[in-house]
């Protein structure tokens, strides 16, 4: 097998149609070993980045079928370690579970994981969570729970699995032994413009996913300024080739497609989203935190087989909440995780940046908050990153007083600010008056939280 012919088979001709027009002729549907063949080389250093990056252009002009994605999903997958949570070496404790895990493509205030986990662990899923750090506009789980002092995500497998046996989930990064396909090809990606492709989102998505060790899959993938993907057609595309190939593979799977236009809560930061977590499981979170926490781990809990309906699922996350229980999981997470959930608990509402300043309405109107501008302001005030190896700072961000939809008059609080330093309050003030906070007399169209549910 040569790299080239794959190339030129994914590529497609140019012919002349019938006016003697140059058109590009239909690329050919690759094989599984021409897929495999080619992710292997590459991963080896035996294909170089010149032809990978052609092959990933070629993708991105003409996509791939479900069978290629998943094809190429597969072969990502088997270039690395797999965590095996079944067999002789998974864990024989849960031998008979489910274990599922839920995946956002990532936004603004998204710290959907944090009370998600204990509170389907709580109705007795299984979750084993592997999660992301802060890059560009959008926050990162790890760099959240590393803002609780002590708090390890570095686990090893082993570990991973006690935390699972222990309190029904385990929070942990990837190993650097994780799917390495996805590292290279995705730094590829990054600088051939070639990010932006379903099957290639794909298999990079779901390689990772299914490496983790989980059964089945929830999906949040979502639409608007602060997502990925911008408009409600391509997430549900993206949705429909996360779900499919995750069921050719086996696995069982569910996507949600969500708005990302404004932040989600009321933070945005690190142990700013670490509190509002606890407010969530106290039973006290925003509604927009608390309903799609619901609605995920309602999908969660039926694919792991612990309801029968969605109602049913509902109803248990609810007193799961509410007897207190789910809090309960999440602190004994953070102490065998190396934290203090005393000291934890005794930071909430107290723990501040001493950089702060306030937003105030300029006017009187109707407000829009724009989940990228905010997520971009967040990166200057050192939520967030701009490079994988820059620091963040775990008590930077902001507090939303008002968001989407909110009629303020002209002097309210909007937002309170809080920067890692002195210096970069004002470039974040000026992004967020400027650009993320805009007025307006009319009250904007509502847009639903979740736009549709594909099971
Ligand atoms: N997130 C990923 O992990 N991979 C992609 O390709 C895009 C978003």
């Amino acid at each position: 097998m040569r790299a080239i012919d794959i190339i030129m088979k994914k590529r497609g001709t140019n012919v002349r149609d019938g006016n003697g027009k140059k058109v590009l002729a239909g690329s050919t549907t690759l094989t599984k070993e021409e897929i495999k063949f080619l992710v292997d080389s590459y991963v080896k250093g035996e294909i170089p980045d010149y032809q990978m990056s052609s092959f990933l252009m070629a993708v991105y002009f003409n996509g791939m079928t479900f069978e290629e994605t998943g094809a190429l999903t597969d072969s990502m997958l088997h270039s690395g370690d797999v965590i095996e949570l079944h067999g002789e070496r998974g864990i024989p404790s849960l031998d008979k579970e489910i274990f599922v895990d839920k995946h956002s493509t990532g936004g603004v205030g998204d710290k959907i994981s944090l009370p998600l986990a204990p509170i389907v662990a709580a109705c007795g899923v299984k979750d084993p969570m592997m999660s992301g750090r802060a890059l560009g506009h959008t926050g990162g789980t790890l760099d959240k729970l590393e803002s609780i002092e002590g708090y390890n995500v570095n686990l090893t497998v082993e570990e991973f699995k006690a935390g699972i046996v222990e309190n029904g989930f385990a929070m942990m990064g990837q190993t650097p032994k994780i799917v390495p396909a996805d590292k290279k090809m995705y730094a590829l990606r990054d600088v051939t413009a070639t990010v932006e492709s379903v099957p290639l989102i794909t298999g990079s998505i779901l390689s990772k996913k299914v490496a983790e060790g989980a059964d089945a899959l929830v999906f949040d993938v979502k639409y608007g300024t602060g997502a990925f993907m911008k408009t409600k057609i391509d997430a549900e595309e993206l949705a429909t080739f996360l779900v499919k190939t995750a069921k050719a593979m086996g696995k069982k799977a569910a996507a949600l497609i969500t708005d990302m236009n404004t932040p989600l809560g009321r933070t945005v930061g690190n142990f700013l989203e670490i509190e509002e977590t606890v407010e969530c499981l106290q039973g006290k979170g925003p509604a927009d935190v608390m309903e799609l926490t619901y609605q995920l781990g309602a999908q969660m809990i039926l694919l792991a087989g612990k309801a029968k309906t969605k109602e049913e699922a509902l109803e248990m996350e609810k007193k799961a909440v509410e007897s207190g229980k789910a809090l309960e999981i999440f602190l004994a997470n953070v102490k065998t995780q190396g934290g203090n959930p005393e000291k934890l608990m005794s930071q909430i509402g107290k723990r501040r940046s001493q950089f702060r300043t306030e937003i105030r309405a300029k006017q009187d109107g109707f407000i829009t908050l724009d989940a990228f501008k905010t997520g971009l302001a967040g990166v200057y005030l050192g939520v967030g990153r701009n490079k994988s190896d820059d620091k963040v700072c775990a008590d930077a961000g902001i507090i939303m007083h008002k968001k989407t939809g909110d009629s303020v008059k002209k002097g309210d609080l909007i937002l309170e600010v809080f920067g890692k330093d002195g210096e970069c309050l004002e470039p974040a003030v000026k992004k967020l008056e400027e650009e993320a906070i805009s007025y307006s007399d009319k009250e904007p169209e509502k847009s639903e939280l979740i736009f549709k549910v594909i099971e």
